[in-house]
C-alpha cells in the first residue's frame, strides 16, 4: 500500500481538493470541505491496457428487454416510470424519520408477495425491529430475506448466496467498506460503494434500492453527491408535522421526471394517495380573502392547490418583509413589481407572505396568474368569486401568457367541482373545447388577457 495522504472532499457536491478551502469552488456551499485520508495505490482508475478491446457496432447491439417489475404500490410504480427495471439502482433520499425505511419494505414486501425474491439489507435496525415493522403493515407473514449488516463484503456474499432480483440497503450511510479504512458516511466510503454497487446490480441483473439520509450541512456525505451515478434518484419530503408525503423523481433514466407520488402516513405505513387534490384542498374555508387555487401540473399529473397571501402594511416604515413558502421567491417578487406598476396595486408599504397550503412546491410559471390574485384578493380584503380557479403566465407587462397541458388541468378543475376557470385567452382554442368531454363543460372557461381583465372576473364578476 501506498503512502497514506489527505485531500479534502466537498459533502455537498464531491469536489475534490489538496488543500482546505472554506467555500467550496464546485458547489459554493459553506464549510462542507471535509478531510479524507486516502492512499494513492488503492484508489484511481486501475490499469486496464492489458484487456481486451471491447466496443460493438450500433446497430448490433441487443437492446434490453424492456422488462418491469411492480411493487404494487401504484404511486411508487408510477414515479419510477411504470415499475423499476432490473439492473438498476434507485437512490431515495430523505430527510431521517420521514418513511423510506417503512417505504422501501412495503415495496420490498410487494415484491415478495408475486414471488421475487427480495433481500433486504439493514444496517440501522436489528432483525426484530424489522420485524415488527412488518407487523405494523400486517405483511409479516412474508418470506423475504433479512439481513443485519453494514460490512460491504458480507453484502456482497450475501446477494452472491441467495441471488436476490430485488435488493434494499438501509442506508448507503451505515455501509462500510473496511479496507478503505474511513468513517462511515464519509464521502470516499459513500462513493466507492454506490459505485460497487452499481457494478453489482448491473451484473447481476438485481434492481437496487438504496436508502440515503439528506442530512443538515456537516454531518455526512449526502446522497447529492451519488445523483449522477445511480440510474435514478427519487426524494422522499413532507412536512414532519403532516401526516402526508411526496415522493419525487429528481432523475430517471427510465422515465419522466417532476413526477410525485403522495402518501399519508398512517398507524400502518403508507397509504396511497389517489384523488390527491382532495387532499390539499379539504380544510379550504367558503370565502377567504386571499385564497386561490391552482390548477398545476406535477409530473403528468394535474394537482389542484391552494395559495394563500397574506398583505398587511409594514410599520414604522422598516423594510417591507417578503415570506415565499413552497413557491420561488424571485417569481413572487417579480409578481409583486408586475401589480405595482401594471395593476396599480400599492404593494411597497406592505409586508407579504405567501405560501402554499399542504407543503407542496410548485415551481411552474402557470401559478402567477393565481399568485397575483391571491395578493391583490389580501390587499382588497374581498375573497374571489366562489369556485373560481386560476391558472396563467404573467409576462412583464401585465399581459397573461398561454401555459401547456391545459386541458389536463381543466379535468381536474372540473372532477374536482369548481364552477369557473380563468384561464390564458391564448388557450381557449377550439381544439382544446373541442377535446373537453359532457361532463367537464360543467367548468365555465373565462379567457382573459391582461390582470386587469382578471381582476375584474375575479373581483366583480364580470
Ligand atoms: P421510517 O420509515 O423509520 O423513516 P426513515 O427510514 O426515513 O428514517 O419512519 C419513521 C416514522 O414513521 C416514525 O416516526 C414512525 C412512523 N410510522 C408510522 O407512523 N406508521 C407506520 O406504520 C410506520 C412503520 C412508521
Ligand atoms: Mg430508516
Amino acid at each position: 500500500m501506498g503512502k497514506e495522504k489527505v485531500k479534502y472532499i466537498c459533502r455537498q457536491c464531491g469536489y475534490e481538493a489538496y488543500k482546505w478551502m472554506g467555500r467550496c469552488p464546485g458547489c459554493q456551499s459553506w464549510n462542507s470541505m471535509s478531510k479524507e485520508a486516502f492512499s494513492p495505490a488503492g484508489t484511481g482508475q486501475p490499469n486496464r491496457s492489458g484487456e481486451p478491446e471491447n466496443s460493438r457496432l450500433l446497430n448490433v447491439i441487443e437492446p434490453l428487454a424492456e422488462e418491469r417489475l411492480y411493487t404494487g404500490i401504484e404511486e411508487l410504480d408510477r414515479v419510477l416510470g411504470g415499475g423499476a427495471v432490473p439492473g438498476t439502482t434507485i437512490l431515495v433520499g430523505g430527510d431521517p424519520g420521514i418513511g423510506k425505511s417503512t417505504l422501501l419494505l412495503q415495496a420490498a414486501l410487494g415484491l415478495v408477495s408475486q414471488g421475487h425474491k427480495v433481500l433486504y439489507i439493514t444496517g440501522e435496525e436489528s432483525l426484530p425491529q424489522i420485524r415488527m415493522r412488518a407487523d405494523r403493515l400486517r405483511l409479516a407473514h412474508l418470506p423475504a430475506l433479512i439481513l443485519a449488516e453494514t460490512e460491504y463484503s458480507r453484502i456482497a456474499a450475501s446477494i452472491a448466496k441467495h441471488n436476490p432480483r430485488i435488493a434494499v440497503l438501509d442506508s448507503i450511510q451505515t455501509t462500510v467498506k473496511s479496507e478503505l479504512g474511513n468513517v462511515p458516511g464519509s464521502v470516499i466510503q459513500v462513493r466507492e460503494i454506490t459505485a460497487s454497487l452499481v457494478q453489482l446490480a448491473k451484473s447481476r441483473g438485481i434492481i437496487f434500492f438504496i436508502i440515503g439520509h439528506v442530512t443538515k450541512e456537516g454531518a455526512l456525505a449526502g446522497p447529492r453527491m451519488l445523483e449522477h451515478m445511480v440510474d435514478c434518484v427519487l426524494y422522499f419530503e413532507g412536512e414532519r408535522y403532516q401526516n402526508f408525503r411526496l415522493l419525487r423523481s429528481i432523475k430517471n433514466r427510465f422515465g419522466a421526471t417532476n413526477e410525485i407520488g403522495i402518501f399519508t402516513m398512517e398507524s400502518q405505513g403508507l397509504q396511497e394517495v389517489l384523488n390527491p387534490s382532495s387532499l390539499f384542498l379539504t380544510e379550504r374555508p367558503a370565502s377567504g380573502a386571499g385564497a386561490v387555487v391552482v390548477p398545476v401540473m406535477e409530473g403528468t399529473r394535474p394537482l389542484l392547490v391552494e395559495i394563500q397571501g397574506l398583505v398587511t402594511p409594514t410599520y414604522f416604515n422598516g423594510p417591507p418583509r417578503r415570506i415565499a413558502t413552497g413557491l420561488d421567491y424571485n417569481r413572487v417578487a417579480i409578481i409583486i413589481a408586475v401589480l405595482e406598476k401594471r395593476a396599480g396595486l400599492q404593494l411597497y408599504k406592505c409586508d407579504i407572505f405567501i405560501n402554499v397550503v399542504g407543503g407542496v412546491k410548485i415551481g411552474e410559471p402557470a401559478m402567477d396568474l393565481g399568485v397575483a390574485v391571491c395578493l391583490n384578493s389580501s390587499l382588497r380584503n374581498q375573497a374571489i368569486m366562489h369556485q373560481t380557479m386560476f391558472v396563467g403566465e404573467v409576462g412583464l407587462t401585465g399581459e397573461i401568457r398561454p401555459v401547456n397541458r391545459v386541458e389536463e388541468r381543466l379535468k381536474e378543475g372540473a372532477k374536482m367541482g369548481f364552477c369557473y376557470c380563468v384561464l390564458p385567452r391564448g388557450n381557449l382554442t377550439a381544439n382544446l373545447l373541442a377535446t373537453l368531454k359532457e361532463g367537464d363543460r360543467k367548468l365555465k372557461l373565462v379567457g382573459v388577457s391582461t390582470l386587469t381583465e382578471a381582476f375584474r372576473f375575479a373581483f366583480e364578476g364580470k
